[in-house]
């Protein structure tokens, strides 16, 4: 058994998964519309706050449980709170991982999906075509998300790309894919910004993302970015914790916890400077901030030199992104079916790939909206926004972001911090890594300050504060 388990290959081939994992969708498609919603400034520094003092403890913590356990997330509750007061409840919180993975992949992967349609839309000259039309975009937009079919269809072949590579295992699938795509996707963004630079709006959009207001910031637009501080860092639900269950003993995991994060957020940042750079020179009307991506933005690829090339490797970076992130998302119900139930890779994967993409059959057919049939506008789609939670997609994206990942991640804060003992957590984190001479202030964080801010949160959510 104990052989049988993967493992990375060592040091980077962990940091470029977690890194895969936690840059996707989140940081190049949502950050950029929630801070451009926030108003930049005020919001990327209290996000970046949030990293600080939420995201890296949790991390942290996942990572070591994992470690520790090694094991899928309910086995790995299981057998750390084994002879615990709870013992019995703990796992619970791995059930909650599991079933929160099943959720976010069901409605990612339609996203997903999109950018391989707009990959080929792009190198077939299709995308220049519609650029070219007053609306044609937009309009392309809607019936393509308005069509069922081609929704499944798209999705399909996301999901069918993922399986592929989980099939594979940890070293030969996932870590393999992640070493491959995570240079090409960052080497991509730094041409992009570079070309940013160039533009007539980069200045305008630096002082955006970098020049707070306070006065423009809401207390709902502080929560919206202690809660994206956990999705983007793939918190909450085990992911980390699975990754971490498949770590040498000899890496260090505060070092990767903080190289991770950092790497994560600069990629958000640069997706910022990039949009904002772009909106800014134009002088683009910002129709629905979450559409940004595959409205507003091919638009203006081709009115630069070379939009056809800049365009099909802008979406081949982001679903370069995706992938790395749907992948640890199956893995994390994959391990479940390999640990828990005694399966093999290859039956537990596909089986458990088949069973979300019929559930993610709901989301697909869902994000066209439904409220007006015929003559949908861009107000009407379902996508993620504060402004929908209509319809199955938007439903999706609320439960898991407003609930399941802060109820999780307060719970796996609760129990590395209160359930564990102080002994058990620094022998783990300081394993690898040699003296931690942070460990009073990670055990600060993880005991009092990540449960406090993750409480308000779901306090909030309670009350129904505007939050997402
Ligand atoms: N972090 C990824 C992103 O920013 C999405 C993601 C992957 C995720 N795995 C997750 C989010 C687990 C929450 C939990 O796009």
């Amino acid at each position: 058994m104990e052989q049988q388990r993967g493992q990375w290959s060592g040091r980077l081939g962990f940091i470029l998964a977690a890194a895969g994992s936690a840059v996707g969708l989140g940081n190049l498609w949502k950050f950029p519309y929630i801070a451009w919603e926030n108003n930049g400034g005020a919001f990327v520094l209290v996000y970046i706050i949030a990293v600080a003092i939420v995201g890296i403890p949790i991390m942290m913590a996942e990572t070591l449980l994992g470690r520790r356990g090694k094991r899928d997330p309910i086995g790995t509750f299981r057998a750390l709170a084994a002879g615990k007061r709870g013992a019995r409840l703990w796992p619970g919180v791995g059930v909650l991982g599991v079933i929160t993975g099943v959720i976010i992949l069901s409605y990612y992967s339609v996203i997903a999906g999109w950018t391989l349609r707009y990959i080929g839309m792009a190198i077939s000259g299709h995308l220049g075509e519609l650029a070219r039309q007053p609306d044609g975009l937009s309009g392309f937009f809607l019936g393509f998300i308005g069509s069922g079919d081609q929704q499944v269809l798209w999705t399909f072949c996301f999901m069918a790309a993922t399986t592929l590579v989980v099939v594979f295992g940890v070293q030969n699938g996932i870590e393999r894919a992640a070493r491959i795509l995570m240079p090409v996707l960052f080497s991509l963004l730094v041409v992009l910004v570079i070309y940013a630079m160039t533009m007539a709006g980069f200045g305008k959009a630096m002082a955006f993302i970098f020049r707070p207001n306070f006065g423009e910031l809401t207390r709902g637009g502080v929560l919206e970015a202690v809660g994206h501080s956990f999705f983007t860092l793939s918190l909450g639900m085990g992911v980390m914790l699975t990754y971490g269950s498949y770590m040498r003993k000899q890496d260090s995991i505060p070092r990767a916890a903080v190289t991770i994060s950092i790497l994560d957020t600069v990629i958000a940042i640069m997706a910022c400077m990039i949009m904002y750079s772009i909106i800014f020179s134009y002088d683009m009307p910002v129709a629905k901030s979450s559409a940004i991506l595959f409205t507003t933005l091919p638009a203006v690829f081709f009115q630069m030199p070379g939009g056809a090339l800049i365009s099909a490797l802008f979406y081949l970076l982001v679903a370069f992104a995706a992938l790395t992130s749907t992948i640890s998302l199956l893995e994390v119900v994959s391990s479940y079916a390999i640990d828990e139930l005694g399966w093999q890779r290859r039956k537990a994967t596909l089986t458990v790939a088949a069973a979300i993409f019929a559930f993610g059959i709901l989301s697909a057919l869902s994000v066209g909206g439904s409220d007006a049939p015929g003559n949908p506008t861009l107000s009407h789609i379902n996508i993620i926004g504060r402004e929908s939670t209509e319809g199955f997609f938007g439903t999706m994206d609320y439960l898991a972001s407003n609930w399941c990942l802060p109820v999780g991640g307060f719970l796996i804060a609760l129990f590395t911090g209160w359930a564990l003992t102080r002994r058990e957590t620094q022998e783990e984190l300081e394993e690898g890594h040699g003296l931690m001479r942070f460990f009073p202030l990670w055990r600060f964080l993880i005991k009092f300050a990540a449960p406090a801010a993750v409480g308000a949160i779901i306090v909030s959510v309670i009350l129904g504060a505007e939050y997402q």
